[in-house]
């Protein structure tokens, strides 16, 4: 397979296409980014590295940021994280407070904004710095030790996160919630403002497509069933209330984020990261998605 034909012909047909959307600009730093920045990297083995447009640009990576302290939380906690927060797809906006009401404070999945928030609750209550343990986790995984929160963009989303504020004080009101509301809020928007490059992206998700190892190294980090439970998340719950129509269009396990960046993988064969800050309505990148449909449709290859 030429995967580098591949993405040259995605970018060539792309690149043209006119895109209906909105950058993101109830994080008001976000709003300044360029809606025409697009890349994409796809990593497949050791020096097998394809790419176009944008792909070494850093971008804040934003809710794909919650597979990286999923997996921390998943590693301290173990099965027991299941008492506190639900594997199941959410249907509704992934910052919905309406169904925490009637889910009695119990997020339906560690990927909505709820369920992000208690898995920061978790780590916040095991972890003396976890704002440090964060950065060294996805730099381990990324071998690069540049990665860094972007603090502008942490204190951006502050000044505006009224709505994470209401989930946390909402699930404390409920007893989903150990710590003070400041450290789990400070804690995840930082998680959020990390920011990185497709290539980056791609290299830390190898993980999840290589049974928890590093590929070049072969190192552990997870157990094959962490990993499939991860990736099951990532199937079932990576796009919110559209989840299903990323099944429907790609076929694999992903995770977007309001940066416009989307990471899929396709377990033994690659991981692949794109960027393309324009969102469609349920905060997804309307670009990202088509090239990952595209993507997967060239190739004929899916997990499916
Ligand atoms: O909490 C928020 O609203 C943002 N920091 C993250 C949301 C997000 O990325 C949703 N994903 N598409």
């Amino acid at each position: 397979m030429d995967y580098q034909k591949v993405l040259d012909t995605i970018h060539e047909e792309l690149s043209h296409r006119d895109v209906y959307g909105k950058v993101a600009s109830y994080i008001p730093e976000l709003a300044k980014v360029d809606p025409k920045k697009f890349g994409m990297h796809l990593y497949k083995g050791k020096g097998e590295h394809y790419s176009f447009g944008d792909s070494i640009e850093k971008f804040s990576i934003q809710s794909i940021s919650k597979v990286f302290t999923l997996s921390m939380a998943m590693q301290l906690l173990g099965e027991d994280l299941w008492d506190r927060v639900d594997v199941e797809p959410s249907g509704d906006p992934f910052n919905s407070l309406t169904q925490l009401e009637y889910e009695k404070g119990i997020p339906r999945n560690p990927f909505i904004n709820a369920g992000a928030l208690v898995i920061c609750d978790i780590l916040v209550s095991n972890l003396d710095d976890p704002k440090k343990d964060l950065l060294e986790f996805v730099r381990k995984i990324c071998d690069n030790d540049s990665i860094e929160y972007d603090h502008k963009i942490a204190a951006s989303e502050k000044s505006t996160g009224y709505r994470n504020y209401a989930l946390v004080n909402y699930m404390k009101a409920l007893g989903n919630i150990k710590n003070e509301v400041e450290p789990i809020v400070d804690f995840y928007f930082h998680q959020c403002s990390l920011a990185m490059s497709c290539e980056e992206l791609a290299k830390a998700f190898m993980i999840f497509a290589n049974n928890g190892k590093m590929l070049e190294t072969g190192e552990k980090i997870l157990s094959k069933t962490k990993v499939k439970r991860i990736n099951a998340l990532m199937q079932t719950c990576g796009f919110y209330d559209e989840a299903g129509e990323f099944s429907f269009e790609v076929g694999l396990p992903g995770k977007s984020g309001v940066g416009g960046g989307i990471v899929a993988i396709h377990p033994a064969q690659y991981s692949v990261a794109v960027w393309s800050p324009i969102l469609n309505e349920k905060g997804n990148s309307e670009l990202g998605m088509a090239a990952l449909e595209k993507l997967t449709t060239m190739t004929g290859l899916s997990i499916f």
